[in-house]
């Protein structure tokens, strides 16, 4: 393979301010550089140090790294801890009336719960669970609206040491049954509905359904929390209500002591094609990763007011909802609705109301909230934040621009965090108070990661071309292994091709020459035109930092002359046009990219739609644009598409 060629070029720079980083906990860059230097120079004992100052061992760890069954490293493995105890136990003493968790509530009212509160909510069910025999390594599928129980039910699994394994609550049936089967769940723990932007969606019926074939042998009970007034069809020996389950129970429960290595939840990525994989997260390593990086990269301080918008039932929900605010004792709002109910104002009148100081979403809502009201943000007062956050996929650095100056009035630093589902907490995303930011490139790795850009053979390549994102060290939150798929684990992220040692990401990104790296996308997405590569992610940005636009995806379709030409389904801020007006839109933004970035990566074809079809998670996905862009019968499963509507908008040229 030849390199990838970066055609994108973005020069602005953004300095920390002299205040953000006197305030900093990573202040300036000589103190970024001396971490990186101690991760270096010692890299077991900078972990192990770490791992002491910042979590609660109920053992302390002799044992650091151990690499002798790679790529099936163990870290910190004879510690023994519990998460819950570290994420909430350990705030009594002094923090016990602090809010934990704000539940914004979908119709706009909430509800404060204190750690106090929190503690006695968590331990209730974890002895409800205990009560239907739950214990440690059990699996239970939790499959919950975005309330603050679904927080409580994480929290109690791992009070327990049982594995919990996060469904999206917006998955089908399919969906749920294949992630209980594969897990071999023991409990399920849903609501009778969930409400979204004040629709109300069936959850226990999808739990029916899941298992009315009967393939979901080891589900022995399902607990119900009542979230509306709907009725639901029951089973007796079956379905509990949570609020029966927890009524006598005692409010406190003596944790669970687990190995650090010992699992602390399985979750499923849906991936573009094949059987979901069961991400497989331990105890110790992981709650490592979440803590260093809320206090690194989010700069996390007691007073702050801290607002992740992820669902639980993704990675980001983990890491940033259910651990790592709780491991610190901060106060989190917990946003159960979406974005634009009762209307795109919604995340700038919370922002206001609840005096939020770090917000962190995705660049898919920003793109979403940029087209449904640019202004909105200006009839807020914003003033409390000081640090935003994305996460998801590459930003386009005009989305980054509008982020920066109209949510954070030019006075936020962002953090745009490059991270994945498998390593547990964010790996590549600049320092607050150190590292210069540039619209687009997640800048550079957390001190301890050793991440780095290389061909095929595993040879790191020049500054400047576009390579495989790998790291080259062990980190404390990797992913141990697949569930139940050792084999797959080793193939899929050890490949061979690399010689076995590098986590390979599946990413590709390149270095500018500060070192910054700069993420262009899915190596399978990758585009050969004219024997050039070209990642997607470049070419998206391009066509968004045209005025008229709001949201691009390119993928390559087959081509005589070229190998691949350039299909661009675009998104515009204004209506969807047709037509002539259509065909003027679409010449004026091949020229455009002529123009941006070259003739090379000039589409061929675009085509104009109200949206493009997105995971649930808010993805975009290629794989059908790629079938579109070739005339092919979409044949596969689109029903976690968030909007299958736009599919057929998306079938024809202009
Ligand atoms: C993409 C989400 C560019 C990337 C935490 C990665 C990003 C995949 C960024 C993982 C970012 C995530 N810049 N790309 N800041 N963050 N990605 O498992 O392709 O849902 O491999 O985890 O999202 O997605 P996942």
């Amino acid at each position: 393979m030849s390199a990838i060629e970066s055609v994108l070029k973005e020069n602005r720079v953004f300095e920390p301010s002299e205040t953000f980083t006197a305030h900093a906990n990573v202040s300036g860059m000589d103190a970024y550089n001396a971490l990186c230097e101690k991760a270096n120079a010692d890299y077991e004992g900078f972990w192990a140090e770490l791992a002491r100052d910042n979590i609660t061992w109920k053992q302390p760890f002799t044992k650091i790294l151990d690499e002798s069954n790679a790529p099936f490293f163990k870290w910190f493995e004879d510690g023994k801890l519990n998460i819950s105890y570290n994420c909430i136990d350990r705030h009594l003493a002094d923090k016990a009336d602090k809010v934990a968790i704000i539940y914004d509530k979908d119709d706009g009212s909430s509800e404060n719960i204190t750690y106090r509160q929190l503690y006695e909510r968590v331990c209730q069910l974890a002895n409800g669970l205990k009560s239907l025999g739950v214990k440690k390594g059990d699996r239970v599928v939790i499959y919950m609206p975005m309330v603050a129980d679904a927080v409580v039910a994480m929290q109690a699994c791992a009070r327990l040491g049982a594995i919990h394994s996060v469904v999206f609550g917006g998955f089908s049936a399919g969906a749920v049954k294949d992630r209980v089967k594969d897990a071999a769940a023991k409990i399920i723990i849903t609501a009778n509905e969930s409400v979204r932007g004040g629709k109300r969606v069936p959850l226990k019926a999808t739990v029916d359904d899941a298992l009315a074939g009967g393939d979901c042998t080891s589900v022995e009970k399902v607990v119900v929390l009542q979230r509306t007034d709907a009725d639901v069809a029951w089973s007796d020996d079956r379905d509990i209500w949570w609020h029966d389950l927890v009524q006598h129970q005692a409010s406190d429960c003596e944790p669970e002591w687990v190995g650090a290595e010992d699992p602390l939840f399985i979750l499923y990525t849906s991936g573009s094609t094949g059987k979901p994989k069961g991400v497989q997260h331990s105890t110790g390593g992981f709650l490592l990763g979440a803590i260093v990086s809320m206090k690194w990269v989010f700069d996390y301080k007691p007073n702050d007011v801290f607002w992740c918008t992820a669902d639980v039932g993704w990675i980001t929900g983990h890491t940033y909802i259910a651990y790592g605010p709780l491991a610190l004792g901060a106060t989190q709002v917990v946003f159960e609705g979406v974005p634009t109910y009762p209307d795109a104002g919604r995340f700038w009148h919370d922002i206001e109301k609840f005096k939020v100081t770090i917000f962190y979403t995705a660049p898919t809502a920003i793109r979403s909230l940029i087209k449904l009201g640019a202004d909105l943000p200006k009839k807020y007062d914003l003033s409390s934040l000081r640090l935003l956050g994305t996460v998801g996929e590459p930003i386009n650095p005009e989305a980054w621009m509008w982020y920066y100056q109209i949510v954070g009035n030019s006075r936020c630093p962002i953090v745009d965090t490059w991270w994945q589902t498998e390593t547990g907490s964010n790996m590549i995303a600049p320092l607050p108070g150190a590292v210069a930011i540039k619209p687009g490139s997640c800048t550079l790795p957390l001190p301890g990661i050793i991440a780095d850009i290389v061909d095929e053979s595993g040879a790191p390549v020049e500054k400047g071309n576009g390579g495989f994102l790998v790291i080259k060290r062990p980190f404390p939150s990797l992913l141990r292994t697949v569930w139940g798929d050792n084999e797959r684990f080793k193939s899929t992220y050890f490949p061979e091709d690399f010689g076995g040692k590098y986590y390979v990401a599946g990413d590709s990104a390149h270095r500018d020459e500060n070192g910054y790296i700069w993420i262009m996308g899915r190596v399978d997405d990758v585009l050969n035109v004219s024997g050039h590569r070209l990642g997607t992610m470049e070419i998206e940005s391009a066509l968004v930092a045209n005025p008229l636009v709001a949201e691009a995806a390119v993928v390559g379709k087959p081509h005589d002359v070229k190998g691949e030409a350039v299909v661009a389904f675009v998104v515009l801020k204004g209506e969807r046009p047709h037509g002539d007006e259509a065909k003027r839109m679409a010449a004026e933004l091949k020229n455009w990219v002529a123009h941006e970035i070259g003739k090379i990566a000039q589409p061929d074809d675009i085509r104009f739609g109200e949206n493009l079809p997105k995971t649930r998670s808010g993805k975009i996905m290629r794989r059908l644009l790629r079938s579109l862009a070739k005339g092919e019968e979409i044949t596969s499963d689109i029903s976690t598409l968030e909007n299958p509507q736009v599919m057929e908008q998306l079938k024809h040229s202009v």
